[in-house]
This record gives structure tokens, sequence and C-alpha cells, in this order.
């Protein structure tokens, strides 16, 4: 047995309850000035009612199953951090648009089934390589998402505050309420297909691309009508559709971790999928040892560091059953480096028989910096990862089984390159993200395209 494993047998037989995490280290964790005050918001929160319902968590983990085992594919996309600021109506309707158009490419064009799943509702907490910033000689506390404190630069903005845990969860309930009327209520019904085209898009070649493919449905639903097949089924006029965030800040997730009335076991209720973060997710960490113990579908994020040991580690602490679905692997390695990094991994789940999800983030790994001092992506290299990922499980023979992406609705300009060609100076022009830069909804769209090319070779 390698050390890996005889660690993670060590974890797996101690016993867990929701704080048992406090005995390990915890790291990325913000400095609470105000214990009393954090004391205080977890009794809040612990009396407030869940988010999710176990029982979807479990949907969810069977249907990631079905991916696990090559017959469907996982759509996972969000914004970096969600933001307190501004959150109306028609920006939580126009990213579900995106994430809902590029579910049908996928499924249309390449004929796999998609389960879909936002990085919204919860996502507010980032962890960060520094724990302070400066700033012309002044040191401040370091950005660390809506759920700690505010981005803007002033000691007040910057120091933690408890009360914004109980501000993430009426935030996390609205936007989920309203992600639930779209998706249950009749707004994702296939025959809104045309309607989930947002003007900007539509303008665009990709726009144009996506109508073809909505006629090509609409066409599809007559002639079932025609054949007198009905078209009442409710797969055609709703849609499953899941939230997932970073468990990031341990003090939340176990606040909304509770046990469910039907199996007596422990779901963190704060979002159907949970996942660890690439900076803590050390097996013998606080996160590793809170996620282990909850029965939500998790996911963790692999770096370029990444060994097949703490592969075969978490696979055995966090799946120690083998249940497909349970566990989705993210690699997030960089379009250079994924062709020498992801083989052995995937060889060694592979070899030791767990049933690991593939997920790729070509996001995290191909960050970098412009002239003009602006955090970007360019869409070549996000596809050229994409393509590394896809080599990589042909030559393994596994499934590449989902996608992970950082997308808004809205028309920014963020990541560069695309069919707009948008450059280094255009990033100027409509630059939001509160962290890492998104593609916008024509990028996204001309990504679904491109993965459905993939898919279907
Ligand atoms: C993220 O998903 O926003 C993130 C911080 O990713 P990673 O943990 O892979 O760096
Ligand atoms: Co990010």
């Amino acid at each position: 047995m390698s050390t890996a494993s005889v660690e993670a047998d060590s974890t797996a037989r101690t016993a867990w309850n929701p704080s048992t995490w406090r005995d390990r280290p915890a790291s990325q964790q913000p400095l609470w000035p105000d214990q009393a005050s954090l004391e205080h918001v977890r009794k809040i929160l612990a009396d407030l009612p869940p988010l999710v319902f176990a029982g979807e968590a479990r949907q969810l983990q069977d249907q990631l199953g079905e991916a696990c085992a090559g017959r469907a594919f996982v759509l996972q996309a969000g914004d970096c951090a969600e933001s307190f600021d501004g959150v109306t109506a028609d920006s939580i309707r126009d990213k579900l648009k995106v994430i809902l158009q590029m579910a049908v490419v996928l499924a249309f064009s390449a004929g796999v089934p998609t389960v879909k799943i936002g990085r919204i509702a919860g996502q507010f907490a980032k962890p960060r390589s520094s724990s302070t910033e400066v700033v012309d000689d002044v040191e401040l506390p370091s950005f660390r998402g809506h759920m700690v404190n505010d981005i803007s630069f002033s000691e007040h903005s910057r120091t933690a505050d408890a009360e914004r845990l109980v501000r993430a969860y009426h935030q996390s309930a609205s936007t989920l309420n309203l992600l639930r009327a779209f998706t249950k209520g009749g707004y994702a019904d296939l025959r809104q297909v045309h309607v989930w085209n947002q003007e900007f898009i539509a303008a665009s070649p990709e726009g144009q691309r996506y109508e073809k493919v909505a006629e090509g449905i609409d066409s599809a639903l007559r002639f079932m009508a025609a054949c007198g097949i009905s078209i009442d089924a409710p797969e055609l006029h709703q849609v499953d559709f899941y939230t997932s965030h970073e468990a990031l800040v341990l003090d939340y997730e176990e606040a909304l971790t509770r046990q469910d009335s039907i199996t007596g076991q422990w779901y963190d209720c704060s979002a159907h999928m949970l996942w660890i973060g690439e900076r803590t997710r050390q097996l013998d960490g606080a996160h590793v040892e809170f996620m282990r113990g909850i029965k939500n579908p998790l996911g963790c994020k692999l770096g370029p560091s990444a060994s097949p040991d703490d592969v075969l580690g978490l696979c055995e602490t966090l799946n120690p059953d083998r249940v497909p679905g349970r566990l989705t692997l993210i690699s997030r390695m960089g379009a250079d480096k994924v062709s020498e990094t992801l083989p052995p991994l995937l060889a060694a789940a592979r070899d030791a028989r767990h049933p690991v999800l593939w997920e790729c983030d070509p996001m995290h790994g191909n960050t970098y910096t412009t002239a003009g001092g602006r955090k970007t992506r360019h869409l070549e290299d996000v596809v050229s990862e994409i393509d590394g990922y896809f080599r990589a499980h042909g030559e393994a023979g596994t499934w590449p089984g989902g996608i992970h992406l950082e997308i808004t609705g809205d028309d920014v300009t963020e990541c560069v390159g695309g069919a707009e060609a948008i450059s280094d100076d255009d990033l100027e022009r409509r630059y939001e993200t509160m962290c890492d830069p998104r593609l916008n909804g024509a990028q996204s769209l001309e990504l679904a395209f491109r993965l459905a090319e993939r898919l279907s070779d």
C-alpha cells in the first residue's frame, strides 16, 4: 500500500461529525476579528431552513454516475465569484440562458445528455494566494469574496464580517428560488429555445449558428408531433438544474449541514454539489475532513502539482465505497502542461478501479496578466487545454466526463479571443468581474460548439 493509501485509511477510520474538521489545519479561513459575532451567526444559520433537499443531491449523484459511466456529459459553469451587488432577475436569467444554450448545443450537436450545474447561488468565497494586499504602501487583508468582506480597498471594507455569512445564505436562497421558477415553470421549455438567444449573442456568428440548432429542434418537435408521438413529456418542458460552489468557509458549510430525515445521513444543504479548491485539498486538512462525511456529490480541483498518490488518497478518503458519481476530479493544468501532467493521474485512478468522474477546468491554469495590468485568459488557450484533456482521455481509454467554466451571460470583455477577436485593448471596455475573467455569452457559445465537435468525433 502506498503512503497516501495508509494515510487515507487512518483518516477514514476515525469518527466523523460536522465539526471534526476543527481538529485539522484549516487553510484559507478568514480571520474573524469578532468571535462573539461569528458564534451568533453560526447559531442563526444552523436554525435556518436548508437551501436544498438531500433527495435532490442524491438525484444529481445518480446523474453524475451516468456521466462517470460515459453516458452523459457535465456542464458546470458560472461566475468566478458571485456578488452581493446588482443581483437582478435579469442577471440570473441571462446566466441561466447561456448555460441552457450551451447544454442544447452539446446535447443536439453531440447527442450526449448534459448534466447542468451552475457555479451559482452560493459561490461567494474565494481562496487567495496572499492573505494581504499592498496598495501605495498600505497593507490590508485580501478580498475573500462577498461572504467574507468587500472588494473596495479600505480597512473597514476588508475586515472580515461574520454577518455577511447570513447575507450569503439569503442571497443564495433568492437566487435559487428564481432558478427553480425558471427551470420548472416554463422558461426552460424546449419550445423557448429561440428566446434564450440574447440580442447581442444573436448578432454574432455563433448566435446565428445557434439559431440553426434551435430551428433543428423546432422541426424535430414538429416531426414528433406529426408522427403522433406525445411531446408532453416533462423532460421537454422542464430542466434539472443544480447548484454548486467551492466549500471554502467551513463555519458556513458546517452550519448548513443537516441530517437527512429519510436516510439519517449528513448533507451540506448549502448546495447540491460542493468542491474542494486546489489550495485546500491537503489529505490531512480540514476541508477534506469535512467533505468526506457529507453525502453530497463532491468535486476536487487538481492542479499541475497533483501526484498519482494524491489522486488515490483523495479517492480512498472521499469515496471509499467507490460509488460512481460521488467524486468528480476537476483537472486545471494549463494548456502547456496538461499533456504531461494529466495522463499519470488518469492511469492511477483507472488502474486502481476507482470510479472517478473527470472534468476539465480549462480556465484556472491559463490566466495571465496583460501589459495593461488586466488578468485575462485567451480562448485559444482554453480550447488548447480542452484538446489536451480529450487527447489524454482518448489515450487512457477513459471518458472526458465534463467541463468546468467561468462564464457570464453579460456582454463583458474579460477574456481575449473568440470569433469577435476581443483584444487586450478591448478589456478596458467592460471588465466587470470581481475575481477571475469570465467568458462572455458569445465566447461561451462558441466554446460549446467547439466542444460538441470534439465530443462527436
Ligand atoms: C475557482 O474555481 O475559482 C478557483 C479558485 O479554482 P482553483 O481552486 O482551481 O484555483
Ligand atoms: Co476563478
